[in-house]
């Protein structure tokens, strides 16, 4: 599935997101390479109506782009009382322009009366791996918490604060990264991918 020279291609421009998923695989000898390394890649238009639709058509785009095998993520919020809104419209939830604060206010907002035992809601991400030679595979990870009825914490991103996380008895907005990576959604995925790597390399394919 993954050959030598063992390149992989990250669909994203996002240093963040590079650095965390080098920290993940070091030691599994990937030469990992992302968009960044690539500008002239165009965007790919996240269409889809679940994420598992939006990290493949991310990995295939890229892979048969490159030729190259290609690792593609996508991730969100789904709130039970929202009908598992935000969904795959995470990013984009209060409209072109708005800001994290917005988004989650939105939330916020459409929960209003919502009784504290109905307030679940999971954070999900979907990688998608696809290889030049039409192999295709899905890691997918999820983490459950609760939608407060106000933000707390001022740390992570996105809909971090309204988060929070039962067994650490915080937000994800209270919580440092690396305890965060341990316990995510993304964190969680990642793992499933890493040990895959591992997995392929130890029978001798990559
Ligand atoms: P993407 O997967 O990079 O497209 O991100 C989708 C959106 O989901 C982000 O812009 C955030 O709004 C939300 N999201 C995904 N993961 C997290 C997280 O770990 N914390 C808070 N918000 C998140």
């Amino acid at each position: 599935m993954l050959t030598k020279p063992y390149k992989l291609v990250l669909a994203t421009r996002n240093r963040g997101k590079f650095v965390e998923i080098e920290k993940l695989l070091c030691g599994n000898e990937i030469d990992l390479l992302s968009l960044i390394d690539f500008p002239e890649v165009p965007d790919v238009v996240e269409d889809g109506s679940t994420f598992e639709e939006n990290a493949l058509k991310k990995a295939r785009f890229v892979s048969n782009t490159l030729g190259l095998p290609a690792l593609a993520d996508d991730s969100g919020l789904c709130v039970d009382a929202l009908s598992g809104r935000p969904g795959v419209m995470s990013a984009r939830y209060a409209g072109p322009g708005s800001d994290d604060r917005l988004r989650y206010t939105r939330v916020l907002d459409e929960m209003i009366g919502v009784e504290d035992h109905l307030r679940t809601a999971r954070f999900v991400c979907v990688l998608a791996l696809v290889t030049p030679e039409g192999d295709e595979r899905i890691f997918r990870g999820a983490c459950e918490g609760l939608i407060l009825k106000e933000p707390v914490g001022k740390g992570g991103f996105g809909y971090d604060p309204i988060f929070f996380f039962e067994p650490h008895g915080m937000t994800f907005g209270q919580m440092d990264l690396d305890t965060k990576n341990l316990v995510s959604h993304r964190g969680i995925a990642l793992k499933m991918f890493a040990d895959f790597v591992k997995g392929l390399k130890s029978s001798g394919s990559a």
